[in-house]
């Protein structure tokens, strides 16, 4: 007989070789280029999602607040432009779903209206999708929640057969911290395992001021900063070394003409860190900068132009009420 509770943890190590092996890599590869990087992706561990989740109550931080408004305030623009019929069933699909908070206003109203549909949060993190169904449980007890844990387009290729239509949501500006080149790549996979008239629901953040963005970026409290050092943390407590948290800092940079937000962690001194499990020491002169996000903002020609090489038509934009935020539903061709 197998022993399926064995096979199950020699997958999960074997995974996890795979991730701490790629992170080597990855660090590597960035502190050796000129200038330095080091990926954004790494910001979420279990430390940095509850800055994360912190940065999303910011004063400063608008981007969750403007989207949320677009779904209490505008819930029946995004139901129409959806264009399904209440007895079509169809998958409600969520790309990266954390705690829900905008969907459950959509769900509560897709549900109210009689809609058959099922929602199918996908998270690389089965903690939230077991807490997210735990939560609509309680709260949405109609709505069939069928919570999918894995890579974004290893589950839509798994479902691109079902004849159901798809609606995507791809929400809180996520796709910013794609450079264009690699957001158009990852809109036209996504186009790949959908059928003509599926439809994407973007959320962007828009191109403003600085004296809005920068601050977004920049908090009072210094949640951001945290949650940009919490790369170096990581990399002490996962590759083992020894970066001295007090002699880096955290910077966000803005231009406007750009429509970009980018932040760095900078070296406050000359200083040598090692890391052991790389077997290399690193140097960094006082003030050299190691970036680590780009957030970008946009207007409806970026987002024509990163679409341009898709499946995907632009077909509505909805805006929240200060028109900070962009929910923009493409459909497939
Ligand atoms: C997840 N992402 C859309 C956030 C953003 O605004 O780029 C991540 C973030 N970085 C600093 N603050 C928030």
């Amino acid at each position: 007989m197998i022993d399926t509770t064995k096979t199950k943890t020699k997958n999960q190590n074997n995974q996890n070789i795979e991730m701490i092996e790629t992170f080597k890599k990855d660090v590597k590869q960035g502190l050796e280029s000129n200038p330095k990087t080091l990926s954004s992706k790494y910001f979420y561990n279990k430390i940095g999602d509850a800055l994360f989740v912190e940065i999303m109550n910011l004063p400063e931080y608008y981007l969750t607040r403007s989207e949320l408004d677009i779904f209490q305030n505008k819930t029946q623009d995004l139901i129409d432009a959806f264009q399904i019929k209440t007895d079509s069933h169809f998958d409600l699909i969520e790309l990266g779903a954390g705690d829900g908070l905008k969907t459950k206003e959509l769900l509560k109203a897709l549900d109210q209206q009689n809609y058959t549909f099922d929602y199918l949060p996908i998270d690389i993190s089965s903690n939230a999708l077991q807490l997210l169904e735990k939560d609509l449980s309680k709260t949405l007890p109609n709505v069939s929640v069928k919570k999918q844990q894995g890579d974004y387009f290893e589950i839509l290729a798994s479902l691109k057969n079902s004849s159901k239509p798809k609606v995507i949501l791809f929400l809180g500006s996520n796709i910013g911290n794609m450079n264009d080149e690699k957001a158009a790549k990852f809109i036209y996979n996504l186009g790949v395992n959908l059928k003509p008239r599926d439809k994407l629901l973007l959320g962007v953040d828009l191109i403003k001021s600085e004296a809005i963005v920068l601050p977004a970026y920049n908090d009072g409290k210094g949640v951001t900063e945290k949650f940009n050092l919490n790369l170096l943390q990581r990399i002490n407590d996962e590759l083992s070394a020894n970066f001295n948290l007090e002699t880096f800092k955290h910077q966000p940079e803005y231009n406007e003409a750009e429509g970009i937000a980018k932040s760095y962690i900078v070296s406050t001194e000359q200083q040598t860190v090692t890391i052991n499990a790389l077997e290399t020491s690193y140097t960094f002169e006082a003030g050299e900068k190691i970036h680590t996000e780009i957030s970008r903002k946009y207007n409806d020609a970026l987002i024509k132009k990163i679409i341009a090489n898709t499946d995907f038509t632009l077909e509505t934009k909805i805006l929240d009420s200060k028109a900070y935020f962009a929910d923009y539903i493409l459909t497939r061709h």
